[in-house]
C-alpha cells in the first residue's frame, strides 16, 4: 500500500459524534479533507449544521439528537450507513468535591462519557453495521489516569470508557475491528471555557501554565484521530494516545 492510501480515508463513512462542537467538529472536517465521507451527530441542530456546512453536502449525512435520550441511539444506528469506523466525541465535565455528589450528578456525567458510548456501540454492532476492519476511536482524557480534584465523576466516566474500548478490541478483532483511545490533555475548545467558569480563570490559567508545548487545539486530536482511522494503524487496537504537550511527564 503507499503511504496516500495508508493515511488516507478514501472510499471510507465514518460516523462522528460530538460533532456539533470543539473536537468532534475538527475530526469531522479533517476525515473529509482525508477523503472520507462522515456521518454527524450533535444535540443542537444550529451548530451541528453549521459544521455540516463546513463539509461535502452533498454527500456527507447529519442526525441531530440526544444521546442520552431512550430513542435516539436507536433510530441513528438504524438510519446510519454502513460504517467503516466511529468517533465518540460527545461527553460533558462538571466538577463537583465528592461530598456533593448524588444520583442525579452522577447519572449526568456517566450517562454521555460511558453509558451512551456503550449503548450506541452495542446498537451499531448488532445491526452489523460496522464493516470488517473498521476502526471505532474514543475520547478519553488523561484525567483517567491523573485525576482532578472535583473530577470523580470525569475521570470515572473516562476510566470505564477505556476499559469497554479494549474489550471491544477483545471480542471484535476476528472482524478485525479495531477499537482505541485518545487520552488528551487541555485542548481550547467550549469544553475548556466550561472547565474555567467551574473553577476559576486563576485555577486555569495556572493549570495551562504547565503544559511544556502549550495547551492542545482541536486540529492536534483531529490529525491523530485521522491516523486510528486509517489502515496505518491496522496492527493498533486496544490501547490509547496521550496528548497533553508533556504535561504529565511532571506528575509520573
Ligand atoms: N477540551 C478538552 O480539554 C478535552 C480534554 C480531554 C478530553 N476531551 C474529550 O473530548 C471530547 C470532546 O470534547 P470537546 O472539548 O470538543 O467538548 P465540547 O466542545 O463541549 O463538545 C462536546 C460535544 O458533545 C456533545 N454532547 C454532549 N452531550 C450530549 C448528548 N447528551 N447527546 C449528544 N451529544 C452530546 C455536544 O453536543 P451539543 O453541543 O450539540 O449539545 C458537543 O458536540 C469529550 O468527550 C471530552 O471529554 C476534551
Amino acid at each position: 500500500m503507499n503511504i496516500t492510501d495508508s493515511f488516507g480515508l478514501k472510499g471510507k463513512t465514518i460516523l462522528v459524534t460530538g460533532a456539533s462542537s470543539g473536537i468532534g467538529r475538527s475530526v469531522a472536517e479533517h476525515i473529509v479533507k482525508a477523503g472520507g465521507r462522515v456521518v454527524i451527530t450533535g444535540r443542537n441542530e444550529v451548530r451541528l449544521n453549521e459544521t455540516f456546512q463546513l463539509l461535502d453536502t452533498k454527500r456527507d449525512l447529519q442526525y441531530a439528537g440526544d444521546l442520552t435520550s431512550d430513542d435516539f441511539p436507536e433510530q441513528l444506528a438504524a438510519q446510519a450507513p454502513q460504517l467503516d469506523g466511529m468517533v465518540y466525541c460527545a461527553g460533558f465535565v462538571h466538577s463537583f468535591p465528592i461530598k456533593f455528589l448524588n444520583d442525579s450528578k452522577i447519572r449526568e456525567t456517566m450517562r454521555i462519557n460511558f453509558e451512551s458510548a456503550v449503548l450506541l456501540t452495542s446498537k451499531l454492532l448488532r445491526l452489523k453495521k460496522f464493516n470488517n476492519r473498521a476502526s471505532l476511536l474514543f475520547l478519553s482524557s488523561i484525567s483517567s489516569e491523573f485525576p482532578h480534584k472535583g473530577g470523580t465523576l470525569y475521570c470515572a466516566s473516562k476510566a470505564a470508557l477505556e476499559t469497554f474500548t479494549k474489550t471491544i478490541a477483545v471480542e471484535y478483532a476476528h472482524q478485525g475491528i479495531r477499537a482505541n483511545y485518545l487520552r488528551p490533555g487541555m485542548v481550547i475548545t467550549p469544553m475548556y471555557d466550561k472547565a474555567k467558569a467551574d473553577a476559576s480563570s486563576e485555577v486555569m490559567d495556572a493549570h495551562i501554565a504547565r503544559y511544556p508545548l502549550g495547551p492542545g487545539q482541536p486540529e492536534d486530536i483531529a490529525l491523530a484521530a485521522l491516523y486510528f482511522l486509517s489502515p496505518a494503524s491496522r496492527w493498533v487496537t486496544g490501547t490509547g494516545l496521550i496528548m497533553d504537550g508533556g504535561l504529565t511527564l511532571d506528575n509520573k
